[in-house]
C-alpha cells in the first residue's frame, strides 16, 4: 500500500466548491449515524447495518467506528468509514456516493487517515456485484480497493445480503498484510493436495447465523448427515461458510464437504488455526439463496482474476436452482418458490 500514491491520487482530484467535506466528529454521533445510514439505505434499499442505528451510535461514541461524510447543498451525498475489528486490524468500507467524483476522496481521505495514525492491517470486504436491479455494480469499490490501495485477495463468496427484494452479492475478501497470491484456489489446493481424506469425520457447530451461517468443527457438534437434515442445508435460502482448519484430524471432514455439489472451495482465512495450520474456506448455498450476478474488473493479475471470477460464478449458479424451469439467469426472468415472477425490471 503506497501512501505517496493515494496523496498524489487526492491532490489530482477536482472537488466542485459546492461539495462540503466533514472530517469524523464534525457532527454529533447520532446525525453521523442518520446520515451515513440514510446514504447507504438510498444506494442498497436494505442494508445490514440498517436496523442497528443504536450499535452505530455506540460504535461512533466508543471509536470503533470513524466516518467521513460529504454534503452538496445541504444534503448528504457520499460516506465511506474505517470499521476497527476485533482482531488486529482496521476495515474501509461502509462507503456509497450518490455524486460521482465523491465517494473515492472519502475513501482516499479514510485510508490516509489510516495510514497515517495506525500501523494496523488494512482489510476490506469488496464488492463483486454487476449492476443488477438499480443497485450499482462495483467497478469504482473494485478499482479503488485492488488497483489503488492494492489490498490482497483471500476469499470469495457471496457473504452479503442487499436491495429491496434481497439477494446476495459476492464479496472478496482482501486486506494489506498478506502478498498478493497468484490465485486463491490455487494455494487452497496446493494446501490440501496429498492428504488422506480417510478417517473419522469432525462433529459440525453452528457458531453464527446472521448475516451469514458460520459452521465450524467441533466436538459439542453433531454428525455430518444430522447437522445437515436439522438445518435444511439443501433448501436453506442462506449462505453457509464452513472455516476448517487444514489438520489431519479434519481432513475427512473438508473431504465430505468437496463431495457435496453445493459446496465452493472460497479462499482461506487471514489467521492460522489453533494448531497453526491454515483454515480452509469453503461455502454452501441452498437451492434457494438468491445471488447476484458478479464481475470482476480490477486489473487483477489475470490468473487471479478469472479465478475469483470462476469462485463468484459457482455461487451464482448453485444459488437461484429452485427456478431452473423457469429462470435463465442472469439475464432473463425467473420465478420463485412463492410464484413470484421477477424480470429485470422489476
Ligand atoms: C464506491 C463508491 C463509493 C465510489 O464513489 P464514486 O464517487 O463513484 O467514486 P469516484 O468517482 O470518486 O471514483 C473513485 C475512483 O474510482 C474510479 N471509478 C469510478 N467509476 C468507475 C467505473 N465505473 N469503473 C472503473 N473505475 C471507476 C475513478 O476513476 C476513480 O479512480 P482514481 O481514484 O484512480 O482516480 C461509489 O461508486 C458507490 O457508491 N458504489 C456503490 C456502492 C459500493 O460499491 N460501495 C463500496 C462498498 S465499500
Amino acid at each position: 500500500m503506497n501512501k505517496e500514491n493515494i496523496q498524489r491520487s487526492l491532490e489530482s482530484r477536482k472537488i466542485d466548491h459546492s461539495i462540503n467535506i466533514l472530517e469524523p466528529g464534525e457532527l454529533s454521533p447520532k446525525h453521523t449515524a442518520s446520515a451515513m445510514i440514510d446514504l447507504l439505505q438510498s444506494v442498497y434499499s436494505k442494508h445490514a447495518i440498517s436496523n442497528n442505528k443504536k450499535q452505530v451510535i455506540t460504535d461512533i461514541e466508543d471509536g470503533r467506528l470513524v466516518t467521513w461524510l460529504a454534503k452538496k447543498d445541504d444534503k448528504f451525498v457520499a460516506t465511506a468509514s474505517l470499521i476497527a475489528q476485533a482482531g488486529d486490524s482496521v476495515e474501509i468500507g461502509r462507503a456509497v456516493s450518490n455524486t460521482k467524483g465523491v465517494g473515492g476522496v472519502l475513501m482516499d481521505l479514510a485510508v490516509l487517515h489510516h495510514l497515517h495514525t495506525s500501523s494496523k492491517p488494512l482489510i476490506a470486504e469488496v464488492r463483486l456485484a454487476d449492476e443488477f436491479k438499480g443497485i450499482p455494480g462495483s467497478e469504482a469499490t473494485q478499482h479503488i480497493c485492488f488497483d489503488k490501495f492494492e489490498l490482497n485477495p483471500h476469499a470469495v463468496a457471496p457473504f452479503f445480503e442487499h436491495g429491496n427484494r434481497p439477494r446476495r452479492e459476492s464479496f472478496v475478501l482482501s486486506r494489506s498484510d498478506i502478498k498478493r497470491l497468484s490465485s486463491i484456489s490455487g494455494v487452497v489446493h496446493e494446501t490440501i493436495s496429498g492428504r488422506s481424506f480417510g478417517g473419522n469425520e469432525s462433529r459440525l457447530l453452528m457458531t453464527q447465523k446472521e448475516p451469514f451461517q458460520v459452521v465450524q468443527d467441533s466436538n459439542d457438534g453433531m454428525q455430518i448427515e444430522d447437522f445437515w437434515k436439522k438445518n435444511n442445508m439443501l433448501n436453506n435460502p442462506t449462505f453457509t461458510l464452513f472455516p476448517i482448519e487444514a489438520i489431519d484430524q479434519n481432513m475427512a471432514l473438508i473431504g465430505q464437504l468437496l463431495q457435496n455439489p453445493r459446496c465452493v472451495i472460497c479462499g482461506l482465512d487471514s489467521n492460522l488455526g489453533k494448531s497453526g495450520k491454515p483454515i480452509i474456506l469453503l461455502g454452501h448455498v441452498g437451492l434457494d439463496t438468491k445471488i447476484a450476478p458478479s464481475k470482476v474488473s480490477a486489473n487483477l493479475p489475470i490468473l487471479m482474476k478469472r479465478d475469483i471470477q470462476t469462485i463468484a460464478d459457482k455461487f451464482t449458479s448453485l444459488g437461484n436452482q429452485n427456478l431452473d424451469r423457469f429462470g435463465e439467469w442472469p439475464n432473463g426472468s425467473w420465478i420463485d418458490r412463492k410464484g413470484v415472477i421477477w424480470t429485470d425490471q422489476s
